[in-house]
């Protein structure tokens, strides 16, 4: 609990002032209370010992003028309170997400979307409810609690010390309220998580479920989660339920104590009727908070959970070890060597002892099965993962020795998975560039061959595309990124499968106007159609993580081997001019 308030001193520090002034706030309101039992128990004594109603009157207004102060002030903490919270929790969210660009690949990777997005909304909402109510709250209650049992002993001793005697078993009952509570709080939350997943994961793959006609399937999922969700809320509530009769009847149980120990006190001519009824009006002021204990102890537990999960993630740390005197902003000119660079993804090797390397200018063609390591070798160069042994030099230097942003201003990757904004066909190419002129972006978009089709849009580049590009074609979407990639003027250009799904016609005018804009640039194309590599000037095969074979298009078919074998299998789909050229 401390140790949680002292991780959050620097998010608190900020709005001290709010907080400090808020929590006064309360304090004076929560002092108030001890005003209307104290001048009504007078107003009665006076009016049954002297009959003096100028008292009466005087203790009346005062009780209005106090009453009109203090909703004046729950108004004002409420909305101090409320500020103080959004205030923090705001920079708190701003924090996480700053953070959350600053992590690799290698945590996205290995945390959930879900996960992510439940500490970015649920856990922010638990903190945020924390400094918005529960810290209010517990002040107003604990002040409360403390001036009513002071007020009581300093009227009549004896009743207060057989009140006394009830306080424990309500804190019996309240802890262990929020004991029995707090385990099906968590399952309530990881419940919400798992209905979360359902819906997110279903919304997204709403064309594979109904291709593969998994609607009732899917339905059914669901309702389970549903149904479960359900359950644990009943379950908590039941909580409440069992423990509410116990609660109530102390509640009781206060009320006839005051009225039968104070009766006969009375009687005794030990106290007086106006100090009875002050008794009676304090009775919820330590009733209250004793109920209320409960769902403050549930409250902070939350609070220090959901910070914990929150800090998590500010805590964790990008693989990325950066150098103290990394180059920065300088322009790189494409001189890429591996030596001897291996690579596994924790325990399973993907890559093993691949050497090679490319001048500025230079095309490498990348051909290789499915899973034999192409996208993981391109990805160590923008250092998204570190490699395991060996060394990836650019223009002569570790690529570790330069500033990562550096770095990867000066590589631009067309990825295999390709992504897209919620954006405008024009905003999306100029995603990296954003301040790139409209000539910049058409052009980028010739090359890569997005003016043959934009003129099927309304709005042409202004055409909104959905979510991850919905409503375009697979070779729209990889011209786009494609578009995207050039646009950056890199010194190094990757494309990641980029044409494979659009026609030979149209890859081979791409590749054509590519060739012209990259005459010092240094290329890396990766595909399975030997159509794509066939002009590079180096062509690699990788089978397994290995480079099984290295040259040029002609040289490989020499030697062949399996370059040559799947250059035969593709044949068949070559036009004239790709038969010629071998
Ligand atoms: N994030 C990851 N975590 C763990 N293993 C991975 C990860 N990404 C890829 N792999 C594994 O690494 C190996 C190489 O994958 P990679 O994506 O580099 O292959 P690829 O040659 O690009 O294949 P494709 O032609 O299908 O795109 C595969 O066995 C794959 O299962
Ligand atoms: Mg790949």
């Amino acid at each position: 609990m401390f140790k949680t308030f002292k991780a959050m001193k620097s998010y608190i520090q900020p709005y001290k002032k709010l907080y400090i002034s808020s929590a006064l706030m309360t304090l004076v309101f929560a002092l108030l209370a001890i005003v209307d039992p104290y001048l009504v128990g007078q107003i009665i004594d006076h009016v049954l010992t002297d009959q003096d109603t100028t008292f009466v009157i005087m203790g009346s207004l005062i009780i209005m003028g106090v009453t009109i102060f203090r909703t004046m002030l729950r108004y004002g903490y409420f909305v101090t309170f409320e500020k103080f919270s959004q205030k923090v929790v705001y920079d708190l969210r701003k924090d996480l997400y700053v953070k959350l660009q600053s992590l690799d690949f290698s945590y996205f990777d290995k945390t959930p979307n879900g996960q992510i997005m439940s500490k970015m909304t649920g856990d922010i909402e638990a903190i945020r409810h924390f400094f918005a109510w529960i810290t209010h709250v517990t002040i107003f209650h604990s002040v409360v609690f403390i001036i009513a049992i002071i007020a009581m002993f300093m009227i009549n001793p004896v009743l207060a010390s057989t009140l006394i005697l009830i306080v424990p078993f309500i804190t019996f009952f309240s802890i262990r309220l929020s004991k029995s509570v707090k385990p099906i709080f968590a399952e309530i939350r990881e419940q919400f998580s798992k209905l979360n997943t359902v819906v997110q994961e279903n919304i997204s793959g709403n064309k594979l479920v109904k291709a593969l006609a998994r609607e009732p399937y899917e339905i059914e999922k669901f309702q389970k989660e549903n149904e479960a969700y359900k359950e644990k809320n009943m379950d908590a509530a039941k909580v409440w339920e069992d423990n509410l009769p116990a609660l109530d009847a102390f509640a009781v149980l206060f009320n006839v104590v005051v009225l039968f120990v104070g009766s006969i006190l009375i009687l005794k001519g030990k106290m007086t009727i106006g100090e009875l009824v002050a008794f009676n009006r304090l009775l919820w002021m330590i009733n209250n908070p004793l109920r209320m204990l409960g769902w403050m102890i549930n409250g902070t537990q939350n609070f220090v959970a959901s910070f914990d999960r929150v800090k998590e993630l500010l805590d964790e740390k990008s693989d990325l070890i950066e150098h103290k005197e990394s180059i920065a902003h300088t322009h790189l000119k494409g001189y890429v060597r591996f030596e001897k660079v291996s690579f596994h993804y924790e325990d399973l090797p993907v890559l093993e002892d691949v050497s090679f390397e490319v001048n500025p200018g230079q095309t490498v063609g990348l051909l290789g099965s499915t899973g034999s390591g192409k996208s993981t070798l391109i990805s160590l160069i923008s250092r998204f993962y570190e490699a395991t042994s060996g060394q990836i030099l650019i223009d002569g230097e570790p690529i570790e020795s330069y500033d990562i942003y550096t770095l990867r201003n000066n590589i631009s990757i067309a990825m295999q998975d390709i992504f897209l904004f919620s954006d405008t066909i024009e905003g999306n190419i100029a995603y990296g560039v954003p301040d790139a002129s409209r000539i910049k972006v058409r052009l980028a978009a010739e090359i890569a061959g997005v003016n043959e089709f934009i003129h099927q849009f309304d709005d042409n580049y202004d055409t909104i595309v959905g979510e991850r590009g919905v409503g375009l074609s697979g070779g729209q979407r990889q011209r786009i990124a494609l578009a995207r990639a050039i646009i950056e003027d890199p010194a190094i250009l990757i494309l990641d499968d980029t044409t494979s799904a659009v026609d030979m016609e149209t890859e081979y005018k791409i590749l054509t106007e590519l060739k012209k804009i990259n005459e010092n640039r240094t290329t890396f194309i990766i595909a399975h159609r030997i159509s794509s590599v066939k002009d590079a000037d180096i062509i690699l095969v990788m089978d397994e993580g290995r480079i099984i074979e290295r040259g040029t298009h002609t040289s490989l078919l020499e030697e062949q081997g399996y370059y040559y074998d799947v250059f035969t299998q593709q044949m068949g789909e070559f036009d004239v001019e790709t038969r010629e050229g071998a």
